[in-house]
């Protein structure tokens, strides 16, 4: 067996290690180790992307969802949930407002909700276009069919983040309802690859019931499916679901991981997600020094945000979209990097098969 800056050092080299290395380092706790991955990742990001962070506007459009994932705070059947739905204007305000701060991509997240049937979303992309050609358009709706993705694409969407949030049947199952599949959601990336949108999976670091070979499972399906973004994150408990009391993700786990899925995908965006930033108030920090290069500050109406309550404990929502913005560019800035006002693709990106 290969000692773990051995293994470490092969996963940079060929992207790619066995399964028994995978899970030692998967299960690595011991910081000299988590040292030598966060500098291996680093200096990949870094040969990649230099020093730059990319920024992505979050607007949360609609709290209210069909499905009902059991880990999740906004899931049909938590009765306690504040919904809200913001109004086309409201999206494009948000936009606006965005813009002027100097964000160039502008993430539109919601709940699987019907009131966002193709022609509503549809009639926003279009104006969103027009108002801003120079910015990307992301979109997370969760699963809609081939049609409706095509319809957005064809309105002028971008990119489209969908986490498989679990690449083993099993887990997957013990995750959602059995009305939802995991071949399903898998179908729903590959069809979006397809049309052409650059896509982003990912899943939750220490969700109820994961195993290292359920993780193993996550990042093998990630090569297959060669995503431009991963976005991981730790499972954070909601009160009202029946993981309440489920013990949380661990930082040092979710940081391990992104250690090495940045080697992985030397090129992948690697965003230092909230829920990271909700376990720890330095989370996003560490998590840019272990090869993300991107944050996605939240642009939704201070009124709303509590509302958009995915996991307990969920951090700002009480700032502006300014003072969000300021927040963490003073936090990129103390890491040693520059945020970019740009749209921010992936680096290689442009060809059928990316990266
Ligand atoms: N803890 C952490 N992340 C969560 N998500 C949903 N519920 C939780 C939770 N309790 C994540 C899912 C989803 C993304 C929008 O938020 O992975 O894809
Ligand atoms: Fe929102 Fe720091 S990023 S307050």
């Amino acid at each position: 067996m290969r000692e773990l800056s051995e293994i470490i050092d092969a996963l940079r080299r060929d992207c790619d290690i066995p399964d028994d290395e995978l899970k030692m380092l998967i299960e690595a706790d011991d910081s000299e180790a988590a040292d030598t991955l966060r500098t291996a990742a680093d200096e990949v990001r870094r040969e990649n992307y230099g020093t730059t962070v990319f920024l992505r506007g979050l607007i949360e459009i609609s709290s209210f969802c069909k499905n009902d994932c059991l880990y999740c705070g906004i899931r049909r059947g938590n009765h306690d949930a504040d919904r809200y739905r913001l109004d086309p204007e409201v999206i494009l305000a948000c936009a606006d407002e965005g813009y002027r701060l100097g964000f160039r991509t502008f993430v539109l997240q919601g709940g699987e909700d019907m009131y966002f049937t193709d022609e509503v979303m549809c009639g926003i992309i279009r104006q969103l276009r027009e108002d801003h050609p120079d910015c990307a358009i992301t979109l997370s709706l969760g699963e809609r069919t081939e049609e409706s993705y095509r319809l957005m694409k064809e309105a002028g969407a971008d990119r489209y983040l969908l986490r498989h949030e679990a690449a083993s049947d099993e887990l997957y199952s013990k995750l959602h309802p059995a009305q939802m599949s995991l071949e399903n959601r898998k179908n729903c990336l590959y069809t979006l690859k397809r049309l052409g949108y650059q896509v982003g999976a990912g899943f939750m670091v220490g969700a109820p019931y994961q195993t290292t070979e359920h993780i193993i499972a996550d990042l093998r399906f990630l090569q297959e499916l060669r995503p431009q973004m991963i976005g991981i994150g730790p499972f954070v408990p909601h009160h009202s679901t029946c993981f309440a009391e489920a013990p949380g993700g661990t930082l040092q786990l979710t940081l391990r991981l992104l250690g090495i899925l940045r080697l992985m995908h030397p090129a992948v965006l690697l965003p230092a997600t909230t829920a990271l930033g909700t376990i720890s108030p330095i989370g996003r920090e560490l998590g840019l020094k272990t090869g993300c290069n991107v944050v996605m500050p939240n642009l939704s109406p201070v009124g709303v945000r509590k509302k958009y309550d995915l996991y307990d404990n969920k951090i700002c929502t009480g700032e502006e979209a300014a003072e969000c913005r300021g927040c963490l560019q003073r936090r990129i800035e103390s890491c040693g990097f520059a945020v970019a006002q740009e749209r921010g693709d992936a680096v290689g990106f442009g060809g059928l098969d990316q990266q």
